[in-house]
Parts: C-alpha cells; structure tokens; sequence
C-alpha cells in the first residue's frame, strides 16, 4: 500500500528563530493529534541539523530542498546526499521548478540525483509538471511524459519504488491558480500508467504521487479523495502551522 503524504516545502523563508518556532509548533501537533498521512518538512538547507535534533522520533520526514548531482569534491555550495545521510536525512526534494527555471536544472541532472539519493537510502521527492505555455499548447501529457521518462526510466523497479514523485504544474505554483482535481488526477493517472507500462502495475500501485500547486486549507480534501492523488507538496500554506496542520486533516474521514 501506497503512502499518503503531507509534504512542506519551506523555500527560501524564515530566519533561525521562525524555522524553530515552526518546527515545535509541528510536533506539538503531530504528538496530539492522530493524522492519516506522513508528514515531512523541506526547510532550507541550514536549518535541516535542528529538525534533526528535534525530530528524533522520526516522527516527521526531513528534506533537503535540493542536493548535488555529485558525490563529493570542489562544488562550491552544493551539498551531497552522503551529507545528508551522515545527518539522517529522509531525502531531498529533486527538480522542483524553482531549480529547473533559476538553476538550470534538466530531467538528466534529476536522474542523476535521484540515483545518488537512493545509492545512500534516501526518499528522493522527483518533481515535474508543465509550464502555462505547454499546458495551452495541449503538450502536457506529452512534457509530462518525457520528464518522468527522463528523470526515472532507467532506475530498477526495485529503485523506483522508493521515489515519491510530485506532479506540480508550473502556472499554479504560487500564483492562487490551482490545477482542478480533475486536470490533477488526469495527470496522476497518466504518470502511474507510464510506470505501469514500464514496470507493471503492482509497482506503479506501490508509487505515491503527491500534487501540488496552491494547496490550501480549503481545496485540501478535495484534491487527497481522487484516486491517484497520494497527498500534496505544499508552499506557501506550509508556512504556518494553522493552515498546514488543516491541510495534513484534509487526509481525515
Ligand atoms: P505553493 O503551494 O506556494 O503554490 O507552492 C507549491 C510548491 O512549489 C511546493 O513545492
């Protein structure tokens, strides 16, 4: 059985005194409250030793927001997936649209990535989706494909079923514009039969595909009820505890 999954992706927000507010306001939550899915935070890169510190349990996923196509040497900035290990780390997040429009990053680079990570037994969260133009164009069955196709094809059934991918259209990520539940569930679906192509489908069925895009508090539950549809990678409403936690309670019946 597939996971359901509440992921926050914290960007590049917070100072050191907010990141830590956050994070016991998070477990307080999490030790009061039975929630029906996994719980995972992505905050940026140096705040990741004190979620560490605090999450001990393990009781909440721990993510880098990214991490190098390179094991180790002069990369100046960079970390690697060793150092996430060595940290005990969940995993990364991998080709969020962030890094693919600022950073240049490709669904080769992803692949690359996403095989570091798992060689060091952490989740890698592979992200894709398309942009506006490719959605108007009618093209974004067809980026969508080869992006998966790219980033994860050559990863052994084996591998593959340790990645959660997350399907977030570029034109709704922070802009208020949400994909419907219907437009999110078709690509979901999409996504799981080009795995169940590939790989059969006791292994796309093993795979959680989490959307995300401005999900809020209120379009929450609506979204986690379509059947390919495993959870969200939240933004901008993962920032406070108030609308993640209702978020995370959009997994409740
Ligand atoms: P928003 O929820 O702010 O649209 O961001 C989505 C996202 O990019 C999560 O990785």
């Amino acid at each position: 059985m597939r996971k359901n999954i509440v992921a926050g992706n914290w960007k590049m927000n917070k100072n050191v005194f907010e990141a830590q507010q956050f994070m016991f306001q998070l477990l307080d939550y999490k030790r009061n409250n039975a929630t029906n899915c996994e719980v995972y935070i992505a905050p940026p890169a140096l705040y990741l030793m004190m979620a560490k510190d605090l999450y001990k349990a393990n009781e909440i996923g721990i993510f880098s927001q990214d991490m190098s196509e390179h094991g180790s040497g002069a990369y100046t900035g960079e970390i690697s997936a060793g150092m996430l290990e060595s940290i005990g780390a969940t995993g990364a997040l991998i080709g969020h649209s962030e890094r693919r429009q600022y950073h240049g990053e490709t669904d080769s680079h992803c692949n690359r990535k996403i095989k570091l990570a798992l060689d060091k037994g952490l989740t890698p969260i592979y992200c894709n989706g398309e942009t506006l133009e490719q959605r108007k164009s009618g093209k974004h069955l067809e980026v969508v494909k080869n992006q998966t196709e790219v980033a994860l094809f050559t990863l052994s059934a084996a591998e593959i079923k340790k990645v959660v991918i997350a399907y977030e259209p570029v034109w709704a990520i922070g802009t208020g514009e949400t994909a419907s539940p219907d437009q999110a569930q078709e690509i979901h679906a999409h996504i799981r039969n080009l795995i169940a192509d590939k790989y059969g489908k006791d292994v796309a069925d093993e795979i959680s595909i989490l959307y995300g895009g401005s999900v809020k508090p209120e379009n929450a539950k609506e979204i986690f009820s379509k059947p390919d549809i495993d959870g969200g990678l939240i933004g901008g409403a993962a920032l406070n505890i108030v609308d993640f936690s209702k978020i995370i309670e959009g997994f409740n019946v």
